[in-house]
Order: structure tokens, then sequence, then C-alpha cells
């Protein structure tokens, strides 16, 4: 085991991603190094609770390390996240020394420091804040070509099926400054593109710890900073989204012509049961809305098939919606029940194989339209931000295959010359598409 060594397990959404790239970077700055799992002093586990036997799944993780680490007391097991908010001190145990919640991770570099002192000790990080806490600025190390930046924590909404508000806590708003600053730190360290993160980015600023700054002026005030090639951002809300936020993709050049929009159900009966506040008329408005304003634009969505009461006519139209809105890409889920959610006490609940039956019909259906759109880029020409070479084998010759991003963010590979192209815009044109990505043959001058 390598003293102040330290390793991250992550779950569940960018978010929580994000988070835990940035406790990497903050327990750096404090002198520790990453290691893999066996060689850990320190490991964290950054969880989420967001569907399907969560608790179950931190359970067996926590089992695998005590099995891989002997049950070492001398390895520190910190549990972070949604399942820490929701599950706490019940989490303690010999080697979990550590729970922090969705505001209490902020706190835990300095615990786990202490923690480490103090053999005996345990701490958990369970409130709730007020107002967005900024952490502590981590490791200036090379920024890669593609960096994200929290502009809120938690939720306000309380859609029906939904914990994230109970495990990320009440919507606050990040300030326009800091926000820019961090920006501005990754632009200088060489990101080109910048997503900017929250449960419900178009509600930015309206609430207690806004600053009036709303979201469509927060994407132009981004959008001016030198250096930045590509903004995107996710998850907005349809029922959130207004004009000028709509405008914004006709009016800012570096915002990327790709939207992730959850739909959740295309059925009137189900959108008003989940609470989602929007209904089938006014999603496709809004898609033609998006559409007019970027006639290029590729949408995206979540699904939630077995909604309790879903009837097959329900199931239907939501495989209506997806047609007329011509999905690249959708991430498809089962309902599931979440402790203290309104949805958890409906009683219609659909029987797990109608639901599982309906999600592959869903799946299906999206292979299809994922399919067609990908096949529509072939022999169109695009700009790929490079992010590393590609693990597929190499490309004839002397070239060797990059990967990177479209402004589309579909997946694409392109041949180069050897050396090392991480974050260039290279100018391609697409010569093929495969199942989830595409390839591509570079353009430009040196090529
Ligand atoms: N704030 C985002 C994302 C929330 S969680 C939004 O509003 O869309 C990510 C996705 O998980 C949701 O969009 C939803 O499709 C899915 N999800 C959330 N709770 C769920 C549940 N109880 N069962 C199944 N899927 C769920
Ligand atoms: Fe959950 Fe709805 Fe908030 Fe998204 S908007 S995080 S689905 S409560
Ligand atoms: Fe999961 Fe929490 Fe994100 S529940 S989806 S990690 S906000």
């Amino acid at each position: 085991m390598i003293d102040n060594s330290f390793h991250i397990i992550t779950f569940g959404c960018q978010m929580n991603v994000h988070d835990s790239q940035w406790l990497a970077r903050a327990l750096e700055a404090r002198g520790f190094c990453e290691a893999p799992l066996e060689e850990a002093r320190v490991v964290v586990v950054n969880t989420c609770s967001v569907r399907e036997k969560p608790e179950q799944k931190v359970m067996s993780t926590l089992g695998r390390i005590r099995q891989v680490t002997h049950d070492s007391p001398r390895v520190l097991v910190a549990v972070t996240g949604c399942v820490a908010q929701q599950l706490g001190e019940k989490l303690f145990s010999r080697q979990v020394r550590l729970v922090a919640g969705s505001d209490g991770i902020s706190g835990a570099p300095q615990a786990i420091e202490r923690l480490l002192d103090e053999p005996a000790l345990r701490l958990s990080l369970l409130d709730f804040t007020s107002h967005y806490v900024e952490r502590e600025p981590g490791a200036d190390v090379p920024a890669p070509p593609v960096g994200f930046v929290n502009i809120m924590q938690g939720c306000d909404n309380f859609c029906a099926y939904c914990i994230v508000p109970y495990t990320r806590g009440r919507q606050k708003s990040r300030l326009t400054p800091a926000i820019l600053d961090e920006c501005r730190h990754l632009l200088d360290r060489g990101a080109r593109e910048i997503t900017l993160l929250g449960q419900n980015v178009n509600a930015f600023g309206r609430d207690r710890s806004g600053d009036g700054t709303s979201f469509a002026a927060l994407l132009e005030k981004v959008a001016a900073l030198p250096g930045l090639e590509r903004l995107r951002y996710v998850t907005p809300h349809p029922k959130d989204m207004g004009p000028e936020d709509v405008a914004a993709f006709a009016n800012i050049p570096q915002l990327c012509p790709r939207l992730h929009l959850p739909l959740q159900a295309g059925s009137d009966a189900v959108l008003r049961r989940m609470g989602r506040k929007y209904d089938s008329a006014r999603y496709l408005e809004l898609v033609a809305s998006l559409r007019a304003a970027r006639p290029d634009m590729a949408l995206s969505t979540d699904l939630i098939v077995g909604f309790p009461g879903e009837t097959e006519d329900d199931f239907a139209a939501t495989l209506e919606l997806m047609r007329a809105s011509d999905f690249m890409s959708s991430f498809s889920f089962c309902y599931s029940d979440r402790p203290g959610t309104r949805a958890s006490r409906f009683l219609d609940k659909i029987a797990p194989d109608v639901q599982q039956d309906r999600l592959l019909r869903l799946q299906a259906l999206q292979e299809e339209l994922s399919q067609r759109w990908l096949d529509a880029r072939v022999g169109r020409e695009c700009v790929v931000l490079l992010e590393s070479a590609s693990r597929r084998d190499a490309a004839e010759g002397a070239l060797q295959s990059w990967q990177g991003r479209d402004s589309h963010g579909a997946l694409v590979h392109v041949p180069l010359p050897a050396g090392d192209h991480t974050g260039r815009l290279v100018a391609a044109r697409i010569t093929e598409a495969k199942k989830h990505s595409l390839l591509a043959e570079a353009l430009g001058p040196s090529w």
C-alpha cells in the first residue's frame, strides 16, 4: 500500500463524474496520488441512487473493496454522493469512516486528511447548505480539451419518480463571476470546449442564490471568453426552456447544435402524473423552434417506460414522439420505485415483464433512428475536437486513428499522421457510419 494514495470509484450522472474529478485534483493538491484499488490507502465510492437497487450496488462495491484490501483497517473508505446522502451513518463500518453527501463532498479532502491522522475517528458531512459552496481549486494540472463546470446544485422540480431533489437538495445557483473564473481557468490550461452542468440549467438564477443573471445571459458571457471554441450544457428542462434559450442557438456560434432534452414520456396523461409540467404539444413546439433556430440541431433525450398506470396506448405515444422528434440517441430506463417519491406511493405499478418488453421495443426504435442519423452524416464535412488516440486498430500506413466529437457530440474516428493531436480541431469528411460512431478522413492543408 502506498501512503497518501487514493482511488475513486464513480457511479451516476455527469455531475458525479465531475465531482469525482474535482475530488481527485483536490487530493492531488494536498500531496496525494492516484493508485489502483489494490494499492490505495484511501478509497472513495461516489454513489448514485437514481434507479434500481443502488444500495445493493454500493454494498457489493464495499464488499469488493473489503476483499481486495483484506479488510485492512489501514484502508480508509469514504462513501460520497447520493446514496451517502440517503443512508448516511448507516454506511459506517470498520473501513467506512467518512460519509459525505452532495454538499458535504466539498469538505471531503480536509476530512480525509484528518481521518488518516486519527484512526479511531468517523466523520459524516450530510448537511445541506443554503447557498452554493465554492470548492478549493485543486492541483494546477493541464486541462483536457473538454471541461465541465457546475453552474448550480440541486433541483426544485420534484418530478414524481425522482429522488434527486432529496439527495441533492434544493436548487442553488452558483454566482456568475465564480462560474466565469472557473471557465477562464480551464481555458487557460488548455480546454477548448466547456459543458455547463446542472440538474435544471434553464432555471439558473431563479432561486435565492441567484445573482440576477439569466441562463441565456450566462451563455453569452461564457461564449465571450477568449479561447472557447465550443459550448454545451446539460440538463435542460422543457418547461423552463424559454424563447431566449432557443434564440441562443441561433445567436451564439460557439453553442453546439446538439441538445439533450429529456422527454421522459410521450403521453400527456403520463407526463401530467410525472409532474413534468409540459405536454407533448409543447415539447414538439420546442423541438420545432430549436430546429428553426439551428436547422442542423441534433436532439437526444431521456425516456422512462412502465411508469405507474402507463397503458399500451400511452407507451405508443412515447414511440410516436420519438419518431416525431427524430432523436439521434436516447437513454431509456424502466421506471423504478425510489423511496420517498410520490410515484412510489402510486398503486398501479406495471409488471416488470411488461416494462422490459416496452424497453426493448423502445430501444429497437432508437437503434433505427440512431442508425438513420449516423448514415445521413456520411459524405458530410465536420470539425472534430480531438480528445485521444482511438483504441481501435491503427489506420493504414503511417497514420494513426484519433477520436473526438463533432459539433453534434457524435464520436468520430479520424486517421492522422503520428503525433500528439490532443485538443486540436480538425476539419474532416465523414466516410462511414459504424453502429455507434463515425469514421472520417481529415481535410486540410497538412493532410
Ligand atoms: N435533471 C435531469 C436528469 C435527472 S436523472 C432531468 O430532469 O432530466 C436522469 C434520468 O434518470 C432522468 O431523466 C430519468 O429519465 C431517469 N430517472 C430518474 N428517476 C427515475 C426512476 N425512478 N426510474 C427510472 N428512471 C428514472
Ligand atoms: Fe429529477 Fe425532475 Fe429534477 Fe430532473 S428535473 S433532477 S427528473 S426532479
Ligand atoms: Fe444519480 Fe445523484 Fe446524479 S442520484 S443521477 S448521482 S444526482
